[in-house]
């Protein structure tokens, strides 16, 4: 390898979600290559990556299926676009396939080439369902504190999470943001899971009337908050939360960026939740990483609505020079075989069990407050005291520390906000090599605890 990739990093690549002058005195941390769930940084270490970059690389880093899909797909036609009647035979098949495996209620769907650009999209589509109406006072959106939706002015508008927006004169829509569904930190002493989601329908309820009902047109979540720290919905919450939505007409879009493709152990977290929404994003997964895509799922009753909202003004406008990029509709169906061929919906089921166990021996440790989780995503929120729940200064960021403790063990976690630890390895994990995550998990726990006592 050349030796000046860290000094040609530092002067110039412009790094997202990083302190630019930190990242003066940091070297970057440089993956040059992986196979399996592992990669390979440029010291010649090989990690598990714990996080699937970023929630994403379901499929590991080598499938040689998704290698020749693109290549054979390259050579066939590289670029076509969907606008004005045109179309591509990976487009077709991939929204024939993505509408056949989605929720019953999902009929159409359209492409995109990121999660951020799913939820800008979808935004765009709620919006233009209520003018086609004739409801164009119909337009708030309602999010949930710490959500995280993306970056893009509408999509980083909803998102509920302070460094997102921070400089950036966000949020730009009409956007209010209600309270996370976190029972651990928020639950009452004595309430139960149950009553504690009756009591957020209520607020939510109380909020809405506030508002003013006529002025709101769609609730976003994501089925389970990711970003935001691994939130995972109370007993009922989505049954509650919906119920009040239904009688005051606000769609629902369940943001299945993260969730979607089995990670929750369905196909859909909205399955696992018991959601139904009008409308889903999805992205990640969806390709395995292994190209950029995403895409809007939408019901009939959307899409007629639409349809009318068309011919009043003469097209449905919207759409990107790269949205169902033939090489990426062709590496999301290949992905989308493997994962039926290969069962992954079962295996993932399969290895539940084995995750949520291992949260929970971990959550006995004596930094952890919770562990927390379903199908192959989750995290440990670390405490100061069990009893209390009391957390450590935010400034000691104790979970970035214990990431960076779990580096040097060879597991790539990430740091979330409220001082959790997220963990969402590669969905093609075995039952061995998960026990090495948790055995890499523990022994960076126990380091940062020699150094705090
Ligand atoms: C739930 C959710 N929605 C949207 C996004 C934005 O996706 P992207 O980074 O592809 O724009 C993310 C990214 O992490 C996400 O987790």
């Amino acid at each position: 390898m050349r030796n000046s990739y860290v000094e040609s990093d530092k002067q110039y690549v412009l790094h997202p979600y990083t302190n630019l002058s930190a990242h003066q005195t940091l070297d970057p941390f440089i993956i040059t290559h992986g196979e399996g769930i592992y990669v390979w940084d440029d010291k010649g270490n090989k990690l598990i990556e714990g996080m699937s970059g970023l929630w994403c690389a379901s499929l590991g880093f080598s499938e040689q299926r998704l290698t020749e899909a693109a290549t054979r797909q390259m050579q066939k036609l590289p670029y076509s676009h969907l606008f004005s009647h045109r179309s591509t035979e990976p487009a077709i098949e991939l929204s024939e396939k993505l509408v056949s495996i989605a929720p019953d209620n999902m009929a159409r769907a359209f492409l995109v080439n990121s999660g951020s650009e799913a939820v800008d999209m979808a935004i765009k589509m709620v919006w233009y369902y209520n003018n086609a109406l004739g409801r164009p006072k119909k337009k708030k959106i309602i999010a949930r504190k710490r959500a995280y939706h993306g970056i893009t002015v509408a999509a980083g508008s909803l998102t509920g999470l302070p460094y997102v927006q921070d400089g950036f004169d966000l949020p730009a829509i009409p956007v209010m943001h209600t309270a996370t569904p976190h029972y651990y930190r928020e639950g009452l002493p004595g309430e139960s899971e149950d009553d504690y989601s009756t009591r957020l329908a209520t607020i939510l309820e109380t909020e809405i009337q506030a508002e003013d009902p006529d002025t709101i047109a769609a609730f976003i979540a994501e089925p389970i908050m990711g970003a935001g720290g691994v939130i995972v919905p109370p007993a009922g919450y989505f049954e509650k939360i919906q119920a009040v939505l239904k009688k005051h007409d606000i769609l629902l879009i369940c943001d299945e960026v993260i969730c979607g493709f089995a990670r929750t152990g369905e196909m859909f977290g909205s399955t696992t939740f018991n959601a139904q929404p009008d409308l889903m994003t999805v992205a990640k997964q969806l390709s395995s990483a292994y190209l950029p895509i995403g895409g809007v799922l939408l019901t009939e009753a959307v899409y007629e609505a639409m349809q009318k909202g068309s011919d009043q003004y003469g097209m449905f406008g919207t759409g990107n020079t790269y949205g169902g990029h033939p090489v990426a509709a062709a590496v999301a169906v290949e992905t989308l075989n493997i994962y039926q061929e290969r069962d992954i919906v079962n295996h993932v089921k399969g290895l539940s069990g084995q995750f949520q166990a291992g949260l929970e021996r971990l959550a006995e440790h004596p930094l952890v407050g919770q562990g927390r989780g379903a199908g192959l995503i989750g995290a440990l929120e670390i405490v100061r005291n069990k009893e209390t729940k009391e957390q450590y200064p935010a400034g000691d960021k104790v979970a970035a520390q214990i990431a960076n403790f779990a580096r040097n063990h060879n597991l790539i976690l990430r740091p979330t906000p409220g001082d959790s630890v997220a963990l969402c390895p590669p969905l093609i994990i075995d039952d061995k090599e998960l026990a090495l995550v948790f055995d890499r998990l523990e022994a960076a726990l126990n380091d940062m605890h020699q150094l705090l006592v």
